[in-house]
């Protein structure tokens, strides 16, 4: 009998088209509705190798009710949606797609600081309501992002990669990151700063960590209140890593100027939530990655990591207990 694996949204026939020789593959066959939980617990019971997405929560009780699961792969870098230390203590690897998304998420995240600081959104909007009359002196004006001071706040893959951006555009750049990253500094002229002063010398705030326990709502009342009333906020990260309830005071009484937000604690994010309502937020429904060939890399990536731990090898991008990488 071959080995049963449970794939939670449709792939692209040409990423999966191998598989089903070695392996008894199903599939959940909607390409933008998740599986229903109920679903996916049935589908757990048998399986071996479980091929799922950031939508789906792999908490404890999911995992207790697959007895056969060898392997997790996410098709994500961020591996928050699932309980590692309970897969980990059953002997299940988990696996995520680092390093194809770097770049694209990198692009995303520049583009929406750009968007953010030249209220570009606001304008479009601005013209297509047909509010356009006349040219004048102070009309749409944004903040400056070349010459800017950029604050990264997890230097890591994407960090390093939008740094990168930044330097094109002449910005001064400041990190914080739970490790120094010398090699780094010297490479891009990134100076490292404790959160608190990153904070109240930045310009443009990126947040680009992961979401643990040690990173949800780091960014909160107090330490909004240390930005300056020009500064820009970016989250291409995750939700929950800043507080909304301080981010959408801090934005309402306009202790700091506009953010840019991908991510949200609740995804989709309601349609009446606060945030949403404030002309000074551009917000986008979380599509960092999303170029077609980064996407079709991540099925890629994450279909060999699946097939390599139901054949005894290591995958590559196995995610260690207690490590973010
Ligand atoms: P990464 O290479 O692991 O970088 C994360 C960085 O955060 C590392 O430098 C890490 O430091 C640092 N860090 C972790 N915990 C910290 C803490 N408690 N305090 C300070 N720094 C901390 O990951 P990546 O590939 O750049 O991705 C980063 C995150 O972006 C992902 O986890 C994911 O949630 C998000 N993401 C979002 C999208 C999107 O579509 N919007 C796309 C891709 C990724 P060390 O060097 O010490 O490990
Ligand atoms: C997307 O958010 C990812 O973590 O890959």
């Amino acid at each position: 009998m071959k080995p049963k694996i449970y794939i939670t949204r449709k792939l692209p026939e040409q990423i999966i088209k191998g598989l089903s020789r070695n392996y008894d593959v199903r599939m959940w066959d909607q390409e933008d509705i998740p599986v229903p939980r109920e679903v996916l617990i049935e589908e757990m019971k048998e399986v071996e190798g479980l091929l799922c997405l950031l939508t789906e929560q792999i908490d404890e009780s999911l995992i207790e009710q697959a007895p056969n699961l060898k392997i997790i792969a996410n098709m994500a870098v961020g591996h928050n949606n699932i309980d590692v230390q309970s897969a980990t203590k059953r002997g299940i690897m988990v696996t995520n797609t680092p390093g194809v998304l770097t770049e694209t998420t990198a692009d995303l995240t520049f583009g929406l600081l750009l968007a953010t600081a030249r209220r570009m959104m606001e304008a479009e909007d601005y013209l297509r309501s047909g509010k356009w009359e006349t040219w004048s002196p102070m009309q749409l004006t944004g903040q400056d992002v070349h010459g800017a001071t950029l604050g990264i706040i997890g230097l890591g893959r994407i960090g390093e990669a939008l740094a990168k951006r930044a330097k094109g555009f002449d910005m001064n750049l400041v990190y914080f990151n739970r490790n120094r990253k010398y090699e780094q500094e010297k490479e891009l002229g990134i100076e490292y700063q404790p959160l608190e002063k990153l904070l109240q010398i930045s310009d443009f705030v990126c947040v680009m960590l992961p979401l643990t326990a040690e990173t949800a709502y780091m960014i909160g009342k107090e330490q909004l209140e240390l930005m300056k009333g020009t500064a820009v906020l970016i989250n291409t990260a995750r939700g929950g890593i800043i507080d909304e309830k301080a981010l959408y005071q801090a934005l309402e009484n306009r202790e700091i100027w506009a953010a840019g937000l991908d991510v949200f604690e609740e995804e989709p994010v309601p349609l009446d939530h606060p945030l949403l309502t404030l002309p000074n937020v551009v917000t986008l429904p979380h599509i960092g990655s999303a170029s077609i060939a980064t996407r079709m890399k991540m099925a890629t990536l994450a279909v060999q990591n699946l097939v390599d731990g139901l054949s005894g090898d290591t995958p590559r991008n196995l995610v260690l207990l207690n490590k973010s990488k």
